[in-house]
């Protein structure tokens, strides 16, 4: 969906009227979930037309949409500054392949940070191999290894600041602006801070991808992904989703706009909180490492400070050596954490790190540790009292 207006308005405002159009909502707050496969037309000249104009915010056909999912397209266009138009995709997943291969063609290079999400990586060594594109991987913090692996077959790059087990911050201003020099569409994977925490376009991205799954649905009950772009790149973004045929359902657009509107008063405490808890735990004796993008001394702090106007609940910890028997305890002792994958809800979870499998340019543990200390866990802090969970913290510690 294209986006409506400029406004110079804060984020935190944009949330709650975001998408909000008179003849998509009538006289109600949020859009009616619009049911719908059939558009029916009014006769035989407009049923003529509707194809041919393929335009956003038009009705045609259930799969260009309908109202509930062009509100939540157009709300997230407006939290991007410098962005022309949003598409939805089923997950986050979908979501970063509609970007990559909206982007990448057989003999092309894709460059991908060493942290990326799993998944990400998998569809680089996989998919896109298979479709004979090469993906060649960098050192998240130094962007000197991501200039000398670009040659003239690079044409994107795959960033992921913080990583989202091992929270390394990267320089992104200064990776997106290499990538622009070398004529290379930079794609961020933007689901830990989301626009409210930053601004990926205005540091020089060209298309911002989130897993809406996590923060921006915010209850842990439904799945979908977005990718934002600038006029160019949101045409390209557009017309690849329409050929695979990418499509959301109005029920779920109209959960996920439903959390948007409460994404900022969260952010602020899941993030308050995380820090709290954080600080805690780099106090424990049995704590080797806290990655905590919001905490000094995690790797890329510094860049966070400079470019991040916000943070959110998820974070790492690694053990002082131990095993992953103790590990288990600790987890298991846990009465206020949810043991499971994802993050970014309003109830607290707890999930192992153990990136070495999925790391291939830096190592771990990160070069200077002690090679003892590597079993890690993966905090996602919730809407609970930080106090609480602290003490269920105490609870797993005391188990080791
Ligand atoms: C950083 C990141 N990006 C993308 C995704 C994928 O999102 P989804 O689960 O909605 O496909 C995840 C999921 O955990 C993630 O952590």
């Amino acid at each position: 969906m294209a986006k409506r207006s400029d406004d110079e308005i804060s984020p935190s405002t944009r949330l709650v009227a975001g998408g909000r159009r008179p003849e998509w909502t009538g006289p109600v707050v949020n859009p009616p979930v619009w049911r719908a496969s059939t558009h029916l037309y009014e006769d035989m000249a407009a049923l003529k037309a509707g194809p041919k104009s393929n335009t956003d915010g038009a009705f045609f056909y259930g799969r260009r949409g309908a109202p509930t999912q062009w509100a939540l397209a157009e709300a997230l266009t407006e939290l991007e500054p410098g962005a022309a138009g949003t598409m939805l995709y089923p997950s986050g997943v979908a979501a970063i392949a509609g970007a990559l291969l909206a982007v990448l063609r057989p003999g092309h290079v894709l460059l991908m940070t060493d942290n990326a999400y799993d998944p990400s990586r998998v569809m680089g060594a996989g998919l896109l191999r298979d479709f004979g594109v090469e993906t060649r991987f960098f050192d998240p913090l130094d962007p000197a290894d991501f200039e000398a692996k670009i040659d003239d077959r690079a044409k994107a790059v795959l960033l992921e600041a913080p990583g989202s087990l091992t929270m390394e911050v990267q320089d992104v201003p200064a990776l997106a602006a290499m990538a622009r020099q070398h004529g290379m569409v930079s794609v961020m994977d933007n689901t830990w801070a989301s626009p409210l925490g930053f601004q990926t376009l205005s540091h020089g991205i060209d298309i911002s991808v989130m897993s809406l799954t996590k923060h921006v649905g915010g209850h842990s009950d439904v799945m979908m992904g977005s990718a934002t772009a600038g006029p160019e790149l949101y045409a390209r973004l557009r017309k690849t989703a329409q050929a695979l045929g990418q499509v959301v359902s109005p029920d779920d657009a109209a959960l996920v706009l439903r959390g948007l509107r409460t994404l900022g008063v969260r952010l602020e405490r899941e993030t308050e909180s995380a820090l709290k808890i954080a600080q805690w735990l780099l106090q424990r004796p049995e704590v080797a490492l806290v990655m905590c993008p919001m905490l000094p001394g995690s790797p890329g702090h510094d860049i966070w400070r400079r470019d991040f106007t916000g943070g959110c609940g998820l974070f790492s910890f690694v053990f002082k050596g131990g095993d992953a028997e103790a590990r288990a305890r600790f987890v298991d002792a846990l009465a206020l954490f949810g043991i499971g994958y994802s993050w970014g809800g309003f109830e607290s979870l707890v999930v192992p790190v153990d990136p070495a499998p999925i790391r291939s340019v830096t190592p771990w543990p990160f070069a200077g540790m002690d090679p003892a200390d590597r079993f890690g866990l993966r905090l996602s802090i919730g809407l609970e009292d930080p106090d609480d969970l602290i003490a269920d913290l105490e609870r797993g510690f005391a188990a080791l």
